[in-house]
């Protein structure tokens, strides 16, 4: 077995399994989209490519174009052999392409999603999927009501044969009260353990290894809490833009697209106390306690900042400003970067501030946690021998450059006592011969193994709208909008947050 196939969050005693999915079908609604064609065919490709799919596995588009014979395929072939991350076979394609099949149609036109309905016979009966059907949604939010309510009446949430699950993509909502809605309405149809919501995140390697590294190792654990640790930082920057993707972008935000999901989701990985087992409900019940206990800041005028990018430079270009992207709305107010603090009142972290942020169009693409530590009580030194020794800090880094850098301070050489601050460092790449799965090939395979500890549930969903719908409603009072140039790192507000609390943004 190879060290990729081995899941940290599964029970021990099920390691030396492969995980190989049954047979069954994927039916993606949503398949000429962009993350369908960047993402998701690529990773079924890849998970083919590895093995782990079955002969008898399916892949059913479902979408209003209008494929010629075979032009379908055609489209799911170029997909994925320009975004597999594993080698192109030709024999593992053909077997892919064996269970490919289309079925077009508006999702309210009921005689199509009959033809779906009997397309899905059809492969239990030629390709053996055994009843067994995942329907993953990715598909603008809208879209949710009627493709939900057309399955329910079509039947097709149950069968007496074999399993059925829905996979749905975030935003889970726009605020809280959204949320429930949605909650309620898939839960009308599929039971909790059929519904799997993505958020990617979950999925990445470096995000489940926060985990491992906290509870697989003895020396951080005790110093993990209020006593030593000054503040945590996480961030997600981008540097680029919003593309093409206006029409989903300019009515969230970022707050909404990344902090309400992968944002909170990370801060709950390193907050959370130690779990039962590594088991969903476990899981889970420690992310709650988390989020449940985490509060916006009371201040938000003073502890949170948002802002939009104007025209600046990227990667040596020079690049528009939000106003001026395609599709984005005349005088749109949408942030495209935000920052907030969070406090979590729980007696491990009470005192110390959880700072969150993201942009896009940043400095450069990283994501990080960052865990600061407090100042040595006391330093023997002279003042000037310690003026370029920061504070601790031991960064996990999720992406890129996968690893883990602890920041401490160490004597220059020479003669007199200078101290400054230095890195040892743990690289992926460095350390382990296997390239980590795409996030989406993990959790694409956890769906159709039905293994749910990285799929948050609605509770964890509707907390995260707890936090941040005051931080959203108190911005929409502003009467403008901080801006930043691209390429930059963000408005002067977030550094006013920062130097607020005497903390400084790190630079990653
Ligand atoms: C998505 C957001 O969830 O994550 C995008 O909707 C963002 O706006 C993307 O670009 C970033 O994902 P990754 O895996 O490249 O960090």
């Amino acid at each position: 077995m190879t060290a990729e196939h081995v899941n940290p969050l599964r029970d021990p005693t099920d390691r030396r399994l492969p995980r190989i999915a049954g047979p069954c079908s994927l039916i993606l609604f949503g398949v000429t989209g962009d993350l369908a064609k960047k993402k998701l065919i690529p990773a079924v490709y890849d998970l083919a490519n590895r093995g782990l799919l079955p002969p008898g596995f399916a892949l059913v588009g479902f979408a209003r174009a209008d494929f010629k014979d075979g032009t379908f395929a055609q489209m799911i072939k170029k997909a994925a052999k320009e975004g597999a991350r594993t080698p192109w076979s030709e024999t593992v394609w053909k077997q892919l392409a064996a269970g490919i099949r289309f079925v077009p149609g508006e999702f309210d036109d009921d005689d199509a999603w009959d033809r779906l309905a009997d397309t899905m016979k059809e492969l239990d009966d030629q390709q053996g999927t055994g009843g067994n059907h995942a329907f993953y949604l990715s598909i603008p939010p809208s879209l949710f009501p009627v493709v939900v309510s057309q399955i329910k009446k079509h039947g097709l949430a149950e069968s007496s044969k074999g399993w059925r699950r829905v996979v749905i993509e975030k935003p889970f909502g726009h605020d809280l009260a959204s949320a429930v809605e949605l909650n309620r309405m898939v839960g009308d149809v599929f039971s909790r353990e059929s519904v799997f919501r993505i958020d990617h995140y979950l999925g990445k390697e470096t995000v489940q290894n926060i985990l491992a590294f906290r509870f697989a190792n003895g020396m951080f654990e005790p110093i993990w809490n209020n006593h030593y640790v000054d503040h945590v930082q996480i961030t997600m920057a981008e540097d680029i833009g919003i593309g093409s993707r206006a029409g989903y972008y300019d009515s969230i935000g970022a707050a909404r697209d990344v902090i309400q999901n992968h944002l909170l989701q990370l801060m709950a990985l390193i907050a959370m106390e130690e779990p039962v087992s590594f088991n969903a409900s476990s899981l889970r019940l420690e992310k709650q306690k988390i989020l449940a206990n985490a509060r916006p800041p009371a201040r938000m005028d003073l502890h949170t900042a948002q802002a939009q990018y104007v025209a600046g430079w990227a990667g040596g270009e020079k690049v528009r400003g939000y106003l001026e992207e395609e599709g984005v709305h005349e005088g749109s107010r949408a942030e495209t970067y935000a920052a907030i603090r969070v406090d979590v009142s729980t007696r491990r972290w009470a005192g110390v501030p959880f700072y969150l942020r993201t942009g896009k169009r940043l400095g450069r693409r990283v994501t990080e946690v960052a865990v600061v530590f407090k100042r040595a009580p006391h330093q023997p030194f002279n003042k000037n021998d310690v003026e370029e020794l920061g504070q601790n800090a031991l960064v996990m880094r999720i992406q890129p450059d996968e690893g883990v850098t602890l920041r401490f301070g160490a004597k220059v050489p020479g003669t007199t006592m200078e101290i400054r601050d230095v890195n040892m460092d743990f690289a992926y790449g460095g350390a382990f011969v296997e390239s980590s799965p795409e996030a989406y090939e993990r959790l694409i395979l956890d769906v159709l193994l039905g293994d749910p500890p990285l799929f948050p549930q609605h509770e964890e969903v509707e907390l995260s709208w707890k936090i941040l719908d005051p931080v959203i409603a108190h911005w929409k009072q502003d009467k403008e909008i901080d801006t930043y140039p691209a390429g930059t790192w963000g408005p002067p507000s977030a550094d006013a947050m920062m130097a607020r609390d005497g903390r400084t943004w790190r630079r990653p």
